[in-house]
């Protein structure tokens, strides 16, 4: 199975908004299914398509990778993603990055969510996130599609530094 290259920051394609696809025809289904296998080989929970340099509103989840490698798969994929809803209990969560390698830190965020979505079959699908990680998840994936990462949520001094410190562990690597 192909996989793609992830990109780390300070790629500027991180910075940009995706665009809705028209609809799920079997280039975006081989697109879902390339980006799991790479988000599984990485290995991560989540994966936007702005991090393999797509700028369509794409991604993949699957959390249940917390339970360790073998765990049985339970892959989500959506398109053009939406929240439609947030709970006003919010959760703070250790999040880290497949574009932000070997950082991690604590971001808030709402601790539910509604989201509308079209699923791997092109169907209007909703998702009710009563899993904290799922839910902490959903909302990192869509942020990343408005070229938001979770460095965002935390101090310039912070974010710099981190942001310093993957330039300097990417450094020599053919990475975008
Ligand atoms: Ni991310």
């Amino acid at each position: 199975m192909d996989t793609y290259q992830i990109i780390t920051v300070p790629a500027p394609v991180l910075r940009e908004t995706a665009q809705d696809v028209d609809r799920v025809d079997d280039a975006i289904r081989r697109q879902m299914d390339i980006m799991l296998e790479t988000m599984y080989e990485a290995p991560g929970i989540g994966l936007a398509a702005n991090q393999v340099n797509m700028l369509n509103r794409v991604l993949v989840m699957d959390v249940s990778r917390r339970e360790g490698p073998d765990a049985p798969k339970d892959p989500i994929c959506m398109a053009n993603p939406e929240i439609i809803w947030k709970s006003e209990e919010p959760s703070v969560m250790e999040e880290g990055c497949l574009s932000i390698p070997e950082q991690f830190a604590e971001v808030q965020r709402p601790a539910k969510v509604r989201v509308k979505y079209l699923d791997y079959d092109g169907k209007q699908a909703e998702l009710e996130t009563d899993d904290l990680l799922l839910s902490h998840c959903v909302q990192h994936e869509i942020d990343h599609l408005n070229g938001v990462l979770f460095v965002d949520y935390l101090s310039k001094l912070k974010r710099d530094m981190m942001i310093r410190r993957v330039k300097k562990l990417t450094k020599g690597q053919d990475i975008m």
